[in-house]
């Protein structure tokens, strides 16, 4: 047998991204490639990019960049470009870049074994389209081999919604939803291989619909049949969308055993006539009451949410309305970030704000959100959560994990093994992760 071939994957970006390249992974598996840590010793490097915000394209050269010593060194070395930023402007980055061998956008990677061979024949291997066959399909056969406690699994790509600020409608095209029987199939096999948690993915998540037996099934009934698969323990789902936080999914919330008690559901601004301007099709006022619906089903609910400063036209007070619903929301983690132009969008033909009042506006909406971070860190003290340990800390005899409702936590335990799901007293909350106790 010839010795396999090592691949190099560096991944940008969203948790989707993450999913993507472990199948894209999969996917060369079968043409004899491991994976490796580091790009000096590949035989192909993959960069899967991201093009949400601003200079996508610039770190994609400038990472391209540093690879021209080691391809010089090794003609035989493949380098790609797939994700977003490929989808977008993969034939630029060819003609730009002539050392790129393969490009390959998110909905055409289950055609990376033709195109890796085309590319070692020497031949450059493009492909941007948005195929009719679906990629999970040809990708059905994933491997056996053990893994660790937490995976991704892609039930919806895609978005309908067109924001106006947002380039996922075009580089993930239109919303699809898998169907569920595939969804709980691959869910099963993760978990025969050692999976105790699955985050479920979609940009738009919560507008699942995907075919199912009786008909087409939302989220919250998908959420219900995998509670049903026997050693999964836990279930989140990102990102949604507050107009597709149906009644069933809240409920959900309430009464669903192993869904946990976080939800990220970003509201962007809370500006009613920036919202109108992003095209978000509800108000500041419609976000809350969601939000308030949630914690009456599920009163220790963690929310987290994205927020974009500076948009244009957005003003001081319009600002002020952002700070108040961040206030409001009370978040247990947010992430906030200074609107960028995106190409084809709607708001990037619009006026922009100076770029130092962008700036002002993220330090202060950033200082809020610290603030609101620590303070949900630290109400964590005295509680009771469960933890699953995912791997050993600094510490000798240390093991860190994530809290139901996501937070990192440190414990001292003997015999805690990597899997183990546990209750634990937290006992301390330090500047990024809370110290806690085995219970008895
Ligand atoms: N500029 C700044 N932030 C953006 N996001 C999406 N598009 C842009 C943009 N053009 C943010 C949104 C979204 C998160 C994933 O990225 O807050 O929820
Ligand atoms: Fe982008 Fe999300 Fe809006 Fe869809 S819902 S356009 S993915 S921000």
């Amino acid at each position: 047998m010839s010795e396999a071939k090592k691949l190099y994957i560096k991944t940008y970006g969203c948790q989707m991204n993450v999913y993507d390249s472990e199948r894209m992974a999969e996917a060369l598996g079968g043409q004899g490639y491991v994976e490796t840590q580091s790009p000096d010793d590949a035989d192909m490097i993959l960069l899967n990019t991201c093009h949400i915000r601003e200079k996508a394209a610039e770190k994609v050269y400038s990472e391209l960049g540093r690879y021209k010593g080691l391809k010089a060194a090794k003609p035989d070395l493949k380098i790609g470009v797939a994700g977003c930023v490929a989808q977008a402007e993969g034939e630029e980055i060819m003609r730009r870049q002539p050392m790129v061998d393969l490009v390959v956008g998110p909905q055409s990677y289950h055609r990376l074994p033709e195109l890796e061979a085309k590319a070692r024949s020497g031949e450059k291997a493009l492909d941007t389209d948005f195929p009719e066959e679906d990629k999970f399909e040809v990708l059905k056969n994933r491997p056996k081999a053990k893994r660790g406690p937490t995976a991704f699994l892609t039930v919806q790509e895609g978005c309908d919604k067109f924001c106006a600020f947002c380039v996922v409608p075009y580089t993930r095209g239109a919303e699809v939803s898998r169907p569920a029987d595939r969804i709980l199939t691959e869910a099963r096999d993760l978990v025969e291989r050692g999976v105790r948690e699955i985050t479920l993915l979609g940009q738009n998540v919560n507008a699942y619909h995907g075919a199912g037996e009786g008909g087409d099934w939302s989220l919250a009934r998908l959420i219900w049949a995998l509670n049903d698969i026997d050693g999964l323990e836990r279930i989140r789902f990102t990102t949604s969308h507050p107009n597709d936080m149906t009644d069933d999914l809240i409920e959900a919330h309430g009464t669903c055993p192993k869904l946990m008690p976080y939800l990220h559901l970003p509201v962007q601004s809370g500006s009613d006539r920036i919202l109108k301007r992003m095209n978000r099709q509800h108000t500041a006022d419609s976000y809350l009451k969601i939000i308030e619906k949630l914690r009456d089903a599920r009163p220790d609910l963690l929310l987290s949410g994205d927020f974009i400063v500076g948009f244009p036209e957005e003003t001081e007070e319009d600002f002020q309305d952002t700070l108040d619903i961040i206030r409001a929301s009370n978040y247990g983690y947010a992430y906030s970030f200074k609107y960028s132009t995106r190409p084809g969008t709607p708001a990037a033909e619009r006026d922009q704000l100076p770029e130092d009042v962008k700036d002002d506006r993220l330090q202060r909406v950033q200082a809020l959100i610290t603030q609101q971070q620590k303070a949900a860190q630290d109400a964590m003290v005295g509680k009771e959560v469960g933890v699953l340990f995912e791997k050993p800390g600094r510490l000798p005899g240390q093991m860190v994990g994530k809290s139901d409702h996501l937070h990192a936590v440190h414990v001292q335990g003997e015999g805690i093994q990597t899997g183990d799901l546990r209750r634990v007293r937290i006992v301390d909350s330090g500047r990024n992760s809370l110290a806690g106790a085995l219970v008895a």
